[in-house]
């Protein structure tokens, strides 16, 4: 080949692969982040990645555009291995153009969306973008619609996941909005419909970027983000993690990955953890990790409505998925926010064949007219919805409180949970011995000459009468009472007979869960 053609060629790839120039990447760097290219490496095995759409530029006219073509128009395209399986992925590059999205760089976004649905893998976005191109006016917009119809469509389909690496603004947070997940990353990372100058000139008030939408915000009050990193390469391994878990796509199962872990372990530790005294709290993840494969529990959203936990880990080999009350959380009750975090996790593992293991123990939903005017009504029937819509496994434990309509919601067997087990210490009751009592009995402890001895010794009949998991078990709510030390054994055998359950759906569009 003649030499000007070569040369042109090593210019073209150069520049390509220089993004926005030296300049701009020192200036990236200084900041804290990689580029798009460097982050693509250290997320993928190395040396798998291959690109797409490397040389597209932008056809804008106007507001200087016209004089400058940026390969890849900004954003990094392609697809790669994580643990040798076929992902999809884009990088947004902040040193083109801000990584805001014109209409090219719209276009590359949509179409590796439409490979990753087409041959049925994740599609991973790292984005830092100043959201839509404002050069480009309605390109840019309609360029965002392309790729909002597409993550609507791939859902339940393909994993989804968004890694946030840099501002994401105004357009460019609700792809990652309708997303499985979120990653963040502190300090480094933000996501905001509108910026602090906007919300200044608007409402005068004055917020920065961090208060306003920086990684601690959305893991711990908004619930937009799931997993919050120190640093970019952290937030690489977590999703990295994330996806040994997930299946490709709703068509295939989750890997099996086996360990030497006994799964008729037993655990007698377990006993040492939970205190005999219903009142007094423990911490559910130690629990969860007793049962696990080797301990390893991988949480999702752990900042985030803590009274509930949810997550993901292996037994025997096997994804399942974890939604546990936790008693060391405002006791585990049950609200708005604990509602939707559990309901969107069952949703996603139901989409996924990953099995829904529950552990209960709540006092049932939060009361309060904070809770009723912000409608727990509306969120906790999401919960409801999403277990007796799920057709995945579903075993569920009681392990100690499960009163009232927190009984029923918790993967009841009547929500066609598949296998229901409790402890022998579990209460059942249609609400806790103590308010029970002041309700049936409250003539009767009035009119005693001693009514708080009299009220305590009612407590303590209802406790014998009613908190035992023994009422439940005789009418088949609750299929077999275990000792706690049996829980993982029993759990996987359940779990191993489920294994290939199917269980059809009725015809329609689809349900309408109360959003
Ligand atoms: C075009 C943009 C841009 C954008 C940033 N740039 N955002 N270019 N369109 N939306 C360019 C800047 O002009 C600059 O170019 C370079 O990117 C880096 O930006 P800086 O401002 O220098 O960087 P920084 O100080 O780090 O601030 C980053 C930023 C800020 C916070 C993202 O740029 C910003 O506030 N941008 C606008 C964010 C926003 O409001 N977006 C919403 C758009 S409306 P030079 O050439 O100087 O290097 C939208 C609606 C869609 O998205 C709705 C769909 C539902």
């Amino acid at each position: 080949m003649e030499n000007k053609k070569i040369h042109s060629f090593n210019e073209r790839r150069s520049s390509a692969l220089n993004g926005g120039g030296l300049s701009q990447i020192e200036k990236q760097h200084s900041r804290g982040k990689l580029t798009a290219r460097e982050r693509i490496e250290k997320l993928l095995d190395p040396g798998s990645f291959v690109e797409t759409g490397m040389y597209v530029t932008h056809h804008a006219t106007g507001f200087g555009m016209e004089n400058q073509h940026p390969y890849t128009d900004g954003v990094v395209t392609g697809w790669g291995k994580i643990d040798n399986r076929l992902v999809y992925i884009f990088a947004q590059d902040f040193t083109i153009l801000g990584g805001s999205l014109g209409e090219a760089h719209g276009r590359k976004i949509a179409y590796l969306m439409d490979l990753a649905y087409q041959n049925g893998a994740p599609i991973i976005g790292l984005n830092d973008s100043g959201g839509a191109r404002i050069q480009e006016g309605v390109a840019s917009l309609d360029a965002y619609g392309e790729i909002f119809f597409r993550n609507t469509r791939a859902s339940g389909v393909i994993p989804q996941i968004s890694i946030i690496l840099g501002p994401t603004a105004g357009g460019s947070v609700y792809s990652p909005g309708i997303n499985d997940f979120i990653f963040m990353v502190e300090k480094t990372s933000n996501m905001f419909i509108t910026g602090p100058e906007v919300i200044k000139a608007v409402t005068h008030e004055e917020i920065d970027f961090e208060s306003l939408g920086g990684s601690s915000v959305h893991s711990e009050k908004s619930g937009v983000a799931h997993f919050s990193a120190d640093n970019e390469e952290v937030a690489f391994l977590q999703v990295r993690e994330l996806l040994s878990y997930l299946p490709q796509n709703n068509l295939s199962s989750p890997p099996i990955i086996h360990s030497s872990d006994d799964p008729k372990r037993q655990l007698p530790e377990i006993n040492n953890l939970i205190p005999d005294d219903p009142q007094i709290p423990y911490e559910i993840r130690d629990v969860i990790s007793l049962i696990a494969d080797d301990g390893n529990f991988f949480e999702v959203q752990s900042d985030y409505a803590q009274n509930i936990v949810i997550g993901f880990s292996r037994l025997n080999g096997k994804s399942v998925g974890f939604v546990a009350n936790q008693p060391n959380h405002l006791a585990g009750v049950l609200d708005i926010n604990a509602s939707d975090k559990a309901a969107r996790f069952i949703r996603f593992c139901d989409a996924f064949h990953i099995p829904l293991i529950t552990l209960v123990d709540t006092p049932g939903f939060l009361p309060g007219s904070d809770q009723e005017h912000n409608g727990i009504i509306r969120h906790g029937a999401k919960l409801i919805y999403a277990y007796a819509e799920a057709t995945v496994p579903k075993i569920a434990l009681i392990l100690r409180k499960a009163y009232g309509g927190a009984y029923i919601v918790m993967s009841s067997k009547q929500l066609k949970c598949d296998y229901n087990l409790a402890w022998p210490q579990a209460e059942i009751a249609v609400m806790g011995p103590e308010g029970a009592v002041k309700i049936i009995f409250r003539k009767d402890i009035q009119e005693s000459p001693n009514p708080k001895k009299s009220a305590e010794e009612k407590t303590r009949l209802f406790r014998e009468e009613f908190a035992n998991p023994y009422q439940a078990a005789s009418r088949g709510s609750v299929d077999d009472v275990i000792l706690p030390e049996q829980t993982r054994q029993r759990i996987i055998e359940v779990l191993e007979s489920l294994h290939e359950k199917r269980q059809e759906t009725p015809a329609r569009k689809h349900g309408n869960i109360p959003l």
